[in-house]
């Protein structure tokens, strides 16, 4: 596996491949790498000629300052996974050398993002599309790999390969879990034994959500999750909605769309955590 933090190497990489007409599979990430991150590599390997992996802590992405200074770092553990996993390039810029000149253009997912994380974290979204964009004119992936675990992102990169014309097959792949239930996360990290198991409740919640759903109404499911957790000690619920997993729009019935998810955000040990569950 290769290394670098230059856009000129990687790039070069690109080209050569090109040339030689490899397809080109992407798994963008911020390090920290847990079996969660492994499982879209693994399947990027499965699909693709030759996969590269991006590790950045984007500082675009973060509203909060001591978040950004927290988020777990571990870039030689990382380098070593991937080798072992048959990576064929780690790219892993500084911030000052992958952004020359910080940024002044800005998104708006417009709909996509107006509820969750859109909602709760602004200006998120705006920074997730800026890095992934550059990334994307970069690496000039054929396929892209991301979690169904951060499911609003995952629809607004799918926004910004139509809207931006990007000729990349978006690939969602299923959420990696602990035994517990626990949705993989770097974050998971920065708890304590007591808050992991703690957090595997947002998984239980979402079960009793989705097994609701599916014998009465969505309104009564949501309830029944909410009084779940709200036994559990040590979880603040942030949110715990109910939404059309391709539009993001927040629902109360089902209706007719095709896919519908329940998600969570919540606080535990001061760490924020995410997790949603399609049916
Ligand atoms: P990060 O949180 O490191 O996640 C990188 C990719 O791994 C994302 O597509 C995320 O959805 C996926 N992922 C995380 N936990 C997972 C799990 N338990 N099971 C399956 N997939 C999982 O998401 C980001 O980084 C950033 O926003 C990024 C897209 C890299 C832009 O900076």
């Amino acid at each position: 596996m290769e290394q670098t933090g230059q856009k000129e190497f990687l790039k070069s990489c690109v080209r050569f491949w090109q040339n030689t007409s490899k397809t080109i599979g992407f798994v963008p990430t911020m390090g920290a790498l847990h079996a969660g991150h492994l499982s879209l590599v693994e399947r990027a390997k499965a699909e693709c000629d030759v996969v590269v992996v991006s590790v950045f802590v984007n500082p675009l992405q973060f509203n909060n300052t001591a978040d950004l200074e927290k988020y777990p770092r571990s870039l030689s553990e990382d380098a070593a996974m991937l080798k072992t996993r048959g990576v064929d390039l780690l790219y892993a810029p500084e911030v000052a050398d992958f952004y020359e000149a910080a940024p002044i253009t800005s998104f708006d997912f417009g709909s996509v993002s107006q509820f969750l994380e859109g909602e709760k974290r602004p200006g998120h979204f705006s920074g997730v599309g800026i890095v992934v964009g550059r990334l994307f004119h970069l690496v000039e992936p054929d396929r892209a790999y991301f979690g169904s675990k951060d499911l609003q992102q995952l629809a607004v990169i799918k926004a910004l390969v139509k809207d931006l014309a990007f000729e990349i097959g978006i690939v969602r792949c299923d959420t990696f879990r602990e035994a517990s239930g626990l949705a993989m996360s770097s974050r998971n990290a920065r708890l304590s034994q007591k808050g992991l198991e703690t957090a595997s409740h947002l998984h239980i919640a979402l079960k009793i959500a989705t097994a609701g759903a599916h014998s009465g109404d969505l309104g009564n499911a949501l309830r029944l999750a909410e009084q779940y957790l709200a036994n559990q000690p040590g979880i603040e619920l942030e949110y715990l909605s109910w939404v059309n997993a391709e539009t993001m729009q927040i629902i109360r019935e089902r209706g007719n769309s095709p896919e519908i998810a329940i998600c969570i955000a919540a606080w535990v040990e001061g760490v924020r955590l995410i997790d949603n569950m399609i049916m």
